[in-house]
């Protein structure tokens, strides 16, 4: 769709900042010019998946766009069992109703910020083992969100007896959408085995990440984005997916499983939470787009062009002297907030703060993933900053122009420019899970 976008005075941003308590998620989409708040859900669909969305079968069971919708996952994850879900969090939630509880730790390479919640809401320990050039916002490496093979069997040496299920998020979204290589989901995959623990990928953006690996590894670039994929889906025992990043859908997800005891130990939990096997919270209309877009996301010409404009945006920021994560990664540039800010303390959110100022400098919406993300206290109430100060800047797949990005990129030099004028927040109300959507900042 091609939408109306308008610039509100700065005088309306900064009234409208207020109102929302600094908290950006909370500011009226209208009131937004550029939105790079996220990639999820916010893509522009295709002629074709917009027909297909017309053929839609609302039948309850069985209908026949459940049909297409388990064809085209199958084809592309080679698993015979699909759970379809509303969206990628609801899948979750039924995989770790399931596997977390007490007791249980699930590691990952960086487990993302509602993976992390629905594994700590039932109980369980969260465990991020990213490479340690993963960490680091400048380190070059081809492959930052690769899982730190060493540590990762040093804890199932330890605790294997308390580790039913280890994930791999491809492409790395909370570490910079940095992409896993095939060698690394091969061997994580083999060790999870060996060590009787199920491997699931968190496949959101599976596809950008596959493209990654046919550009990056060795003896892949003349393999096909779907060869790719399967032998990337062939290690593992199930994923979970949002069909809102790489399905190029505005609502919808699922749990692909090889495993049909698994499948069925499942299925009650989605019948209760979601709706029948065959929808599972979706609208059949919904099910034919996901279908679609799934195909359409691992063709190569959509996947240079996607990856492409994110590597010219970096560049842009690149050029107007704003420090950025490198190398950019598939969905997004992240800004270093902590460079960017060096004069606002970690405890005062300097991501936050950079976040609002992209607002209120240029109506420019992105989301902070530092240290009010992922920030915590210790038992003593002493606050542990989150390893990166980051503000994600997503880019909707099919929406902006070139010259959208170089506004963004003109905003963000701007406000390096005059630095020293932007101030820390402190927090003044938050939930216990999932803080960040529903805080709210006063000014320091
Ligand atoms: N896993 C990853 C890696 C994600 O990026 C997301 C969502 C989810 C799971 C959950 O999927 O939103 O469909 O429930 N990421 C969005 C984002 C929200 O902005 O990065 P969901």
């Amino acid at each position: 769709m091609v939408e109306r976008i308008s610039l509100k005075s700065r005088e309306e941003r900064e009234k409208l900042l207020k109102e929302a308590y600094f908290n950006v998620f909370m500011i009226p989409a209208e009131a937004v010019f550029v939105d790079l708040l996220t990639d999820s859900g916010t893509g522009a669909m295709s002629d074709r998946q917009w027909a297909a969305l017309m053929t839609g079968d609302e039948s309850y069971a069985y209908a026949k766009s459940w049909f297409n919708f388990y064809e085209s996952v199958k084809s592309i994850m080679g698993m015979e069992y699909v759970l379809p879900a509303h969206q990628g969090r609801a899948a979750e939630n039924i995989l770790f109703s399931h596997f977390s509880k007490k007791g249980v730790i699930i590691p990952s390479n960086n487990h993302f910020d509602t993976t992390r919640a629905n594994i700590e809401f039932f109980g369980g320990t969260a465990i991020d083992l990213v490479i340690k050039e993963g960490e680091d916002p400048h380190k070059i490496h081809p492959f930052k969100g690769n899982i730190d093979l060493n540590k990762l069997e040093d804890l199932f040496k330890k605790e294997a007896k308390n580790i039913p299920i280890c994930m791999c998020t491809i492409t790395n979204n909370t570490g910079g959408g940095q992409p896993v290589s095939l060698e690394n989901i091969k061997m994580t995959g083999e060790l999870c085995h060996r060590y009787g623990i199920k491997f699931f990928i968190d496949a959101c953006r599976f596809a950008e990440n596959c493209y990654f690996i046919k550009k990056r590894e060795k003896e892949q670039e003349n393999r096909s984005i779907e060869e790719i994929a399967k032998e990337v889906f062939s290690y593992a025992d199930g994923a979970t997916m949002s069909a809102k990043k790489d399905g190029i859908a505005n609502i919808g997800g699922f749990i692909a499983l090889r495993d049909k005891d698994l499948y069925d130990q499942l299925s009650e939990s989605l019948i209760l939470k979601e709706g029948f096997l065959t929808y599972g919270g979706l609208a059949g209309r919904d099910l034919e787009a996901i279908a679609v877009g799934l195909k359409e996301a691992i063709t190569m010409d959509y996947l240079e062009s996607r990856v492409g404009q994110i590597e010219n945006f970096g560049e842009m920021l690149r050029q107007n002297g704003v420090s950025i994560l490198e190398p950019v990664g598939g969905h997004a540039v992240y800004l270093d907030a902590a460079e960017i800010f060096p004069h606002i303390k970690r405890s005062e959110f300097p991501a936050q703060s950079l976040s609002a100022a992209l607002y209120e400098e240029g109506g420019v919406r992105g989301v902070e993933i530092g240290s009010v993300m992922f920030g915590r206290e210790d038992e003593n109430g002493n606050f542990i900053p989150a390893t990166m100060e980051l503000v994600r800047l997503a880019v909707p797949r099919r929406v902006y122009t070139e010259s959208h990005l170089r506004y963004v990129a003109d905003v963000a030099s701007e406000i390096v420019k005059n630095k020293n004028k932007y101030k820390g927040y402190r927090i003044v109300y938050e939930s216990p899970f999932l803080r960040h959507f529903t805080v709210r900042f006063a000014p320091v």
